[in-house]
């Protein structure tokens, strides 16, 4: 099975090894950092790949159930733990940001970041909570692959986790494998009704990040399904911005 950067999994009876791709050894040992419930566990690493226990494929859920699944995880065992960056290397993160976006993000104004953020809020997080990178173990309880580790381009805030969500409610999935996934007819509501849950600040943050990930998935250039589901979605994600900041 090859995945969307290049990496490769190949599933054993009881272990999974994922290798190749543009980082695996960075992404075993932040699983590790993840550690279990949340993420899977880690057997072994190595410089071109890793081990890690097998879990279960789940796409039947309704999205409401697989939101809810991923926001008690994230919420329970990831975000209340500090993050693991240093703050050296996220030293000019807001630049990183703004530069990415003015570059790579049609339409997206990078130097909101600045008044989004006028404090570092980081946190530990996951980097890609999508539906797709959601598992089930054999006892029923959920688990997080393929996580993102932080950088100054992909900080580790909540609402860059949250927006993964909003990426996944807007039909990312579907748009990718339709045979595998349902459309998701209710997902812009349910999207809406998740970001009212949280803080009213997290409001622009959320729209700002599912915008800017669209700009990631463009440049990234890793599959043409997702780049088209991404110029479609950018536009839409914008308008919701522009709306919460007026
Ligand atoms: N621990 C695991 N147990 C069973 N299957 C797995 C496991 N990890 C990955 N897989 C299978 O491989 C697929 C792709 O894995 P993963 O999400 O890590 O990579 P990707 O998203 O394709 O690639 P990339 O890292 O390039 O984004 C999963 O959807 C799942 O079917
Ligand atoms: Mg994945």
């Amino acid at each position: 099975m090859i995945g969307r950067s290049g990496a490769k999994v190949e599933v054993l009876e009881t272990v999974v090894y994922k290798f190749g791709g543009k980082n695996p050894k960075e992404q075993g040992r932040y699983c590790e950092i993840l550690q279990p419930p949340a993420a899977p566990q880690i057997l072994k690493i190595y410089d071109n790949g890793y081990y890690m226990e097998r879990l279960i494929d789940i796409h039947d859920r309704s999205p409401k159930e697989l939101v809810g699944a991923i926001l008690k995880l994230l919420a329970t065992y990831v975000w209340p733990r500090p993050s693991v960056v240093s703050a050296e290397e996220m030293r000019d993160w807001r630049k990183s940001v703004e530069t990415f976006s003015d570059q790579a993000v049609p339409g997206l104004n990078g130097s909101l970041v600045y008044d989004l953020y006028e404090e570092d809020c980081f946190r530990l997080t996951h980097g890609d909570p999508t539906f797709a990178n959601l598992m089930q173990r054999k006892d029923g309880n959920y688990a997080l692959i393929d996580p993102v580790p932080p950088r100054p381009t992909a900080p580790p805030v909540i609402e860059m986790d949250i927006a993964r969500l909003v990426q996944s409610l807007y039909g990312w999935e579907h748009a990718l494998e339709s045979s595998a996934w349902p459309d998701v007819k209710d997902g812009p509501d349910l999207a809406q009704q998740m970001i009212d849950f949280f803080p009213g600040k997290s409001t622009p943050r959320i729209w700002f990040w599912s915008a800017y990930n669209c700009g990631r998935i463009i440049y990234n250039n890793a599959d043409a399904a997702s780049v088209l589901w991404a110029q479609e979605a950018l536009p839409k994600f914008l308008e919701k911005l522009d709306e919460v900041c007026l």
